[in-house]
């Protein structure tokens, strides 16, 4: 089981900036991020305080080696205290990103373009899924994942694999062995679907069933189940209706799918299940609703679907490049907020050219042709909006005392593009440089749960 690597407590120095909501962020210059050996915050703060608080009046200060280099820790030790000081000078300590909705298998398939959604999913995508009925491939596959999302800074993310057992059970103890914070689940497709992805329904019930009692909770929860169905298209009612009972069978566990996001997909749907008003009617009928019930895209929704979505605290995953990428429509962002649905974004890979939320947060902006998104709202809903949306909010998003420490360490001026001076501007220019010129280049260190999982 992944650990924190020391048994002391550490304290992060550096640029500490942190969601408090959609508009308000925490905003300490020279700050302290302090976290215990289980990987827990303990403080932040500016530094003074902490300085005071954990040093007083300063007679052992001079014992103190900071060590402003790549975060080695090895001479940080005051000698005689148990903990050390890791100081990042002008590096901003973030929270860790949650990426909402994004698929395993499609990481070699970014960038394959000039299709909308079925045609792109036939042409390129069921391809590569097949590919992990070999399960050393699966591995091979889900280690340059894992490995990926920890380079882009993302500390929580919501993964499809495919419909392969095996794969699926790779995925995970790469997951475990990595260190990695996700809520994944294996595919299921029981229609429509070519043959080498096409599952008996049974099967895929049960399969699904013994990937959750095997992996829901493990990595001392860090490793969270999600029942998986692929979207209307692929499911069959039975499906469905097993996914609805599995669901509500296996507490904590989460649904993760995809909702109205093409309009050919949305007429394919309606004419599976006429009776349905909605699409969103179709999962609502066998149960798979509610808290911890992941929609990716849900673009083509209405007013009542939004209220449905909203009254029920199920979540969406808004994947602005991957919308982009498929032409697939406009996420209603001002009706979707203004009617308190809970929603993060998502990079979508591969329909998402980038694991980057930096790229992801952009798009977002770019995305709605009438109104901005500030940068403090795009940070928020790469963070603390997407922890909410997985109801993951009391542990994760934000850098707060008894949270875990999911944090990434940033570096705003080590990508070309970014204004010289960017580091001694005012924080919400300092954001708004990120989230519209950053990308994986920026991140210089990934934490989860006080864990270091990527460094430069
Ligand atoms: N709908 C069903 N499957 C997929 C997928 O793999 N990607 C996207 N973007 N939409 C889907
Ligand atoms: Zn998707």
């Amino acid at each position: 089981m992944p650990q924190p690597e020391s048994d002391l407590t550490k304290i992060y120095l550096g640029h500490v900036i942190s969601p408090l909501s959609s508009t308000a962020y925490l905003d300490y210059m020279r700050g302290a991020l302090v976290v215990n050996s289980q990987g827990k915050i303990v403080d932040v703060a500016p530094w003074a305080e902490i300085q005071h608080k954990y040093i007083g009046d300063g007679h052992k200060t001079g014992e103190i080696h900071i060590n402003d280099e790549n975060h080695k820790t090895d001479d940080n030790h005051i000698n005689d205290s148990s903990f050390q000081i890791v100081d990042l000078g002008q590096r901003l300590i973030l929270p860790g990103l949650v990426d909402l909705h994004l698929h395993l298998p499609q990481v070699s398939q970014t960038g394959r373009s000039g299709e909308h959604l079925l045609a792109w999913l036939n042409k390129y995508i069921f391809p590569a899924e097949a590919r992990f009925s070999d399960t050393n491939h699966a591995r091979k596959i889900a280690t340059w994942f894992f490995d990926e999302l920890a380079a882009n800074g993302t500390t929580l993310a919501v993964v499809f694999t495919t419909i392969h057992k095996d794969a699926t059970d790779a995925a995970f103890e790469v997951a475990l062995q990595k260190g990695s914070r996700v809520i994944m689940g294996k595919v299921m497709m029981d229609a429509n679907s070519p043959e080498a992805l096409t599952e008996d329904t049974e099967t895929s019930l049960r399969e699904s069933e013994e990937l959750a009692n095997k992996w829901h909770g493990q990595g001392d929860g860090l490793l969270l189940y999600a029942f998986t169905p692929r979207f209307g298209v692929t499911s069959t009612a039975d499906l469905l209706a097993g996914v609805g009972r599995l669901f509500a069978k296996h507490p904590g566990t989460y649904v993760h799918t995809h909702l109205s996001e093409a309009k050919e997909e949305i007429q394919f749907v309606s004419t599976q299940f006429p009776k349905a008003r909605s699409y969103l009617d179709v999962y609502k009928s066998f149960g798979i609703i509610g808290k911890r019930t992941v929609f990716a895209h849900a673009i083509h929704l209405d007013d009542q679907d939004i209220k449905t979505v909203a009254d029920s605290h199920s979540s969406l995953a808004h994947c602005p490049s991957s919308n982009f990428f498929l032409k697939s429509g406009v996420f209603l962002y001002a009706k979707i907020c203004a009617a308190g649905c809970l929603f993060g974004l998502g990079s979508d890979v591969a329909a998402g050219p980038s694991m980057s939320l930096f790229n992801v947060m952009k798009d977002a902006n770019y995305m709605q042709p009438d109104f901005w998104i500030e940068p403090p709202e795009l940070l928020y809903r790469a963070t603390l909006g997407g922890a909410k949306a997985a109801h993951l909010d009391h542990l994760i998003g934000s850098l707060a005392v008894g949270k875990e420490a999911d944090f990434i360490v940033v570096d705003a001026s080590r990508k070309s593009g970014i204004v010289d001076n960017i580091l001694s501007q005012p924080t919400d220019e300092i954001l708004s440089s990120l989230v519209f010129l950053g990308d994986d280049r920026l991140i210089e260190a990934t934490y989860v749960r006080g864990r270091c999982i990527f460094h430069i």
